[in-house]
């Protein structure tokens, strides 16, 4: 298949791309879009047979439901039924924004987009682009990550082209996206909230708007024999291809640990850091051993931007393992360890 490529610049839309664009969702094709978080893969969201496609393009697993993306609060009273007080204080709060909810869905959603449950996650993004591409096309548009199923999540134009390029209709990049994390995602079926997968929203924000929040506990940890509530959890998921793991503890054992490992390799190795330790690393490493360092930590809005990024690279350097330091676990700090966790495939050791 030969995909359309539009390269944008999201300060100044060309709109004939955006039409030319929502008229191939509305024919039940496929467009890659830029949406704050990650770029997305689009198809109708009341189209069973676009949802099918989506699945089909990404590898993905059928039983993972999708998001429908919306650009108003009309379109949400469209798709979904039971919709608590409560949730309307997290939608003036943060939507437009990084921030999904689950809700029951109305009959007419059909089964595929949500891998078959009676509830549908809805996102309403905030990029000037998703919002075009939404109101162009008419419709909600189901959108999950715009890479191939396990990958990384895609936060520049290029990640989508290197994974979906063939693959799909069309690919809009609007260059490098903001917040470089995926949604917060927050089930509103219950009485209160509960947070299934941590993201740029985090649960102390989540909780000065509505209280106390419960986080899905098969998150945090592996619970045999507990799936998570957001199906997706449970896939091993954003990972690179080399064997990667973390060590956790004091700055200075944990850069001993990783030193000693990283030079007995007879292979390429990533050092995963961050600035403040990068210091703890400088010429004791062998040449084979390349240090990266994630951001600041005391910024994690950086790490964040950065996160996908680096474990893209090391897939381009060929990088045969990934030692990393783990980061603290607070604020943005959990949706970040949820991302490296999950791509160490769980290999998280403390020293
Ligand atoms: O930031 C984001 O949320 C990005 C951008 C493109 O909007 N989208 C995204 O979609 O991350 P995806 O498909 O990669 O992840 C969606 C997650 C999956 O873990 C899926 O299982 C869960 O949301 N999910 C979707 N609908 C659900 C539902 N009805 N109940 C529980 N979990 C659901
Ligand atoms: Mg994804």
């Amino acid at each position: 298949m030969d995909t359309i490529i539009y390269h944008l610049n999201s300060n100044e839309i060309d709109q004939s791309a955006i039409e030319k664009a929502g008229d191939i969702i509305k024919n039940g094709g496929l467009v890659a879009f830029p949406t704050e978080t990650v770029y997305g893969l689009g198809g109708d969201a009341m189209n069973a047979k676009a949802s099918a496609k989506i699945y089909e393009a990404k590898g993905r697993p059928s039983d993972n439901p999708l998001i429908a993306h919306i650009a108003s609060l009309e379109m949400l009273d469209d798709l979904v039924e039971d919709v608590p007080e409560w949730s309307r204080k997290l939608m003036e709060a943060f939507w437009p924004g990084p921030m999904t909810l689950i809700f029951h869905k109305k009959n007419k959603v059909p089964d595929s987009t949500t891998g078959g449950l009676e509830t549908l996650a809805v996102r309403f993004p905030n990029h000037p682009v998703a919002q075009a591409l939404i109101k162009s096309a008419g419709t909600s548009i189901a959108a999950p990550s715009a890479n191939i199923s396990g990958r990384p999540s895609p936060t520049k134009g290029e990640h989508v082209i290197e994974d979906l390029d063939g693959r799909i209709d069309c690919i809009i990049d609007g260059g490098e996206v903001e917040v470089g994390i995926e949604s917060t995602i927050i089930d509103c079926t219950g009485d209160a909230p509960m947070i299934l997968r941590p993201g740029y929203i985090t649960k102390e924000k989540i909780e000065d708007v509505v209280g106390e929040t419960t986080v899905d506990p098969s998150i945090l940890e592996k619970i045999e024999d507990v799936a998570p509530k957001a199906p997706g959890m449970k896939y091993k998921h954003y990972a690179p291809k080399a064997d990667f793991v973390m060590y956790r503890g004091n700055a200075n054992k944990v850069a001993e640990k990783i030193i000693g490992e990283a030079n007995s390799k007879d292979a390429k190795v990533g050092i995963i850091t961050v600035d403040q330790h990068l210091n703890l690393y400088e010429g004791l490493v062998g040449e084979n051993v390349e240090v990266i360092s994630l951001g600041d930590v005391d910024n994690l809005d950086s790490i964040a931007h950065a996160l996908f990024n680096v474990l893209r690279e090391f897939d381009e350097k060929q990088v045969e393992y990934i030692i990393g330091e783990t980061i603290p676990e607070e604020n943005l700090g959990t949706a970040i360890m949820n991302r490296l966790t999950k791509a160490s495939g769980y290999q998280v050791k403390d020293i």
